[in-house]
């Protein structure tokens, strides 16, 4: 079997890293497409050297741009890659703008596409994830669920009889890199000189909370009251859109950090006292962890986290202070994500159709 996957943004290289080395124990020919929609360094080369994920095939080379300009880029020079190629199967990851200008691109060359991470919904319609996993599900012939939730809602649309329950292919990175990182201690706690428990982890990426300055003043100020250390690892993004709208991101408790590499990630939640997110990944990680989440959103794709306690919505940010002060979570052994073996599964379901 050829297997051709499409990857462009920060979460894409980590679920990628599960599927090409369960890829390559089964001996799947695996062509890797780069699309160029995260470039930097601490945003894209890190992961593949980090978690040995093969350098890619093909760079597009995309980069920035308005989501029509960067989608309708992306799908142009899809055209002539996966022609060339005509795999046996085009997987595509998640719900960013290389997510659906992959699926496009394949439906219209009709070349079989599979999509990882299958129909998870926010049911929020201003979310560009939301249109770019429903039209990629829609579009999808194999809809690789990471949950039982998923499933739920692929069948709700239509879509039961294209769908396969798999579990979450981050799982099984979480589980490989904590394993071989175990007792290396947090970089950023030495760097910092931080005091283990005592500070927050935080990321802020999406556009509800980046792009009108007055949600990212109130996004801001709630983070800086929280009355301890909150280490911001601030995506270009939220650098890019505070510059412009002159908002001062390093004041009260706030430490603003560059992006971490992903076993630096996970050792510093795991030192931390709490993890304060938008990132649909974190919120997982952080849940996989037993790490407290709170998640400046009004709803999320990944409901098992707040259902079991360990993730609670912040729709109003001035509430941050008192939600990151709530007592500790109930312990629980719920694995709602699969048992690390989501990859595999993956490989199978897809040979078993080719
Ligand atoms: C994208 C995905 C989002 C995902 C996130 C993970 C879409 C619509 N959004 O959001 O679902 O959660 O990736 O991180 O696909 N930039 C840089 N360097 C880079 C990349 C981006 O400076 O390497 C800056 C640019 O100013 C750019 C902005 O970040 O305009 C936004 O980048 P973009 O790829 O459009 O979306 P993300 O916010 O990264």
């Amino acid at each position: 079997m050829k297997l051709l996957s499409v990857v462009g943004a920060r979460p894409q290289f980590v679920k990628l890293a599960a599927v090409a080395h369960a890829a390559a124990q089964a001996r799947v020919e695996h062509v890797i497409v780069h699309t160029g929609q995260h470039y930097d360094p601490m945003l894209s080369d890190v992961f593949f050297t980090e978690l040995g994920i093969p350098a890619p095939d093909v760079h597009l080379g995309v980069g920035s741009g308005t989501h029509g300009v960067q989608t309708g880029a992306m799908l142009g020079a899809l055209d002539a890659v996966l022609d060339e190629h005509r795999p046996d199967w085009v997987l595509v990851y998640g719900d960013t703008n290389s997510t659906l200008a992959a699926a496009l691109s394949a439906v219209k060359l009709h070349l079989p596409i599979a999509h990882l991470e299958a129909g998870l919904r926010s049911f929020n319609r201003r979310m560009p994830e939301e249109h770019n996993r429903v039209l990629t599900d829609h579009a999808a012939d194999l809809l690789l669920a990471p949950t039982r939730v998923a499933v739920d809602h692929l069948a709700g649309e239509g879509l039961a009889s294209r769908t396969v329950l798999v579990g979450d292919v981050m799982t099984d990175v979480l589980r490989v890199v904590r394993e071989s990182t175990s007792g290396r201690g947090s970089s950023l706690v030495d760097e910092l000189g931080l005091e283990p428990g005592e500070f927050l982890v935080a990321t802020i990426h999406r556009a509800e909370n980046t792009d009108d300055p007055v949600r990212l003043q109130a996004v801001v100020d709630g983070l800086a009251a929280c009355g301890r250390p909150v280490v911001l690892l601030a995506h270009p993004r939220v650098v890019a859109k505070a510059a412009e709208h002159s908002i001062r991101l390093d004041r009260g408790g706030l430490v603003v950090h560059p992006p971490l590499a992903y076993g630096d990630l996970l050792a510093a939640a795991l030192a931390s006292g709490g993890v304060v997110t938008d990132s649909g990944g974190l919120q997982k990680e952080a849940f996989l962890l037993r790490v407290p989440c709170t998640t400046v959103r009004t709803e999320t794709e990944w409901v098992e986290t707040i259902e079991l306690g360990w993730n609670v919505l912040v729709p109003d940010p001035a509430d941050l202070p008192a939600v990151v002060s709530r007592p500790a979570p109930q312990p629980t052994d719920a694995t709602p994500y699969g048992d690390g073996h989501a990859a595999e599964r993956v490989i199978a379901e897809l040979v078993a159709r080719s």
